[in-house]
């Protein structure tokens, strides 16, 4: 297996986008841009070593990293961004590194699909970069036409076979400064192969690029609302559980669980925002696993799907159908209990009854429906 490394350059001072942090610092969404970046990137590729490059006069990164759950080594970076990359590499040196990856901290949107260009491309060559054609026509300051055919916008990462690399900015005389790291690989010699940029990796670099990558992030996640419904039939017996509470009435729900239609109904509408099937294709009542199953299990199962996709709940509402038992003496007790369980504050969940005006198998006293909406935000 190879060993790779990624070099995340954060030691500029951000001085065309004002303020008075770095905008490495900057919030976007709540977090610091540099956050934005390394989670990215660690979704994107599972790197053996990161290596954050900051300024000397830096006294944020081990805050800003404290509760972040990445083991990076922090570098002090230089007074150019090549001086920067120099230090990085420098610090990789005994880290027997095969493939290196060079990015700028401002550049937060990197992808999967980025990166494996990448890769794809360092098969063959020592030296690549995502690079993307110019839509607009060129000119000089004087007014002549300049082909645009020949030219590019290039992006970081830029990756590199590490030898080579740190080969090429050893010969690059002490104190230089280049535009960007494939320039130090072409003046050594290497063979740089462009991929497919991507044009949502752009560099923040003004101040109104943070407003746009606000944008940005708020567009990335969708709310999506599912529904669920449940019956269950009257029998001798009890308790009656309903919404995770013990209601002690004479009688109770027949079922294979604890038959609680509150939940099930709740489990289902998750299960409908995520588009993941329904109670039955995870819990088949034919599964003697699931005999007398307190419910809040199945539950919890689908809160569980909801994280691994990433996705957070907003808001249920749940809706009993029946005649009896009263429901409004254990209304509150029914909304505390699926606020727990959701870790939802009470005003984000909603429990509602009706009765069906003695009509149906619910006004005869038969049984209980329970419908429920589920409005959840999930990543796109
Ligand atoms: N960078 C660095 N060391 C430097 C200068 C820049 O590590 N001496 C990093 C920046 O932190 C940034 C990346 O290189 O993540 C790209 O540089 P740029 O967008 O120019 O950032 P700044 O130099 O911080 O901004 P400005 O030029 O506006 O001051
Ligand atoms: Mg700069």
């Amino acid at each position: 297996m190879l060993r790779t490394a990624l070099i995340l350059v954060a030691a500029g001072k951000g001085e065309r986008a004002g303020g008075n942090i770095p905008k490495q610092y900057r919030l976007l969404s709540g977090k610091p841009l540099l956050l934005h970046t390394l989670a990215n990137l660690q979704k994107a590729y599972n790197f053996d070593v990161f290596c954050v490059v900051v300024s000397p006069e830096d006294n944020k990164v081990q805050s800003v990293l404290a509760n972040f759950p990445l083991d990076a080594r922090i570098v002090v970076g230089g007074e150019s961004r090549t001086e920067s990359v120099r230090n990085g590499l420098k610090a990789l040196e005994d880290s027997e590194i095969d493939l290196v990856f060079i990015h700028d901290a401002a550049r937060p949107f990197v992808s999967p699909k980025l990166l494996s260009g990448l890769f794809q491309a360092l098969q063959s060559c020592p030296a690549a970069a995502p690079a993307l054609p110019i839509p607009d026509a060129l000119k000089t300051l004087k007014g002549d036409a300049v082909d645009r055919e020949n030219l590019r916008r290039v992006q970081t990462p830029q990756a590199f076979h590490f030898s080579k690399i740190s080969q090429a900015f050893k010969a690059l005389q002490k104190g230089a400064s280049r535009a960007d790291d494939i320039a130090v690989a072409k003046e050594y010699g290497l063979e740089i192969a462009f991929t497919e940029g991507d044009q949502r990796n752009f560099k923040l670099t003004y101040s109104e690029d943070f407003a746009k990558a606000e944008k940005m992030m708020q567009t990335e996640t969708y709310i999506a609302t599912g529904s669920g419904f449940d019956v269950h039939q009257f029998e001798q017996g009890g308790p009656l559980w309903l919404c995770g509470v013990p209601i002690e009435c004479g009688f109770t729900l027949k079922g294979h669980s604890d038959a609680d239609a509150g939940l099930h109904a709740l489990t289902d509408a998750l299960l409908g925002a995520l588009a993941f099937g329904d109670i039955g294709d995870h819990f088949p009542p034919s599964d003697p696993k699931w005999k007398g199953a307190a419910s809040d299990k199945f539950l919890l199962f689908a809160l569980e799907k909801l994280a691994e996709r990433g996705g957070t709940l907003q808001h249920v509402d749940v809706t009993l159908i029946c005649e009896k038992p009263k429901i409004k003496p254990h209304r509150e007790k029914m909304r505390e209990r699926i606020a727990a369980l959701c870790q939802l504050p009470l005003t984000r969940v909603s429990v509602k009854a009706t009765t069906t005006e003695k009509l149906g198998f619910t006004g005869r006293g038969e049984g209980l429906a329970a419908q429920a909406t589920a409005t959840v935000k999930l990543p796109t």
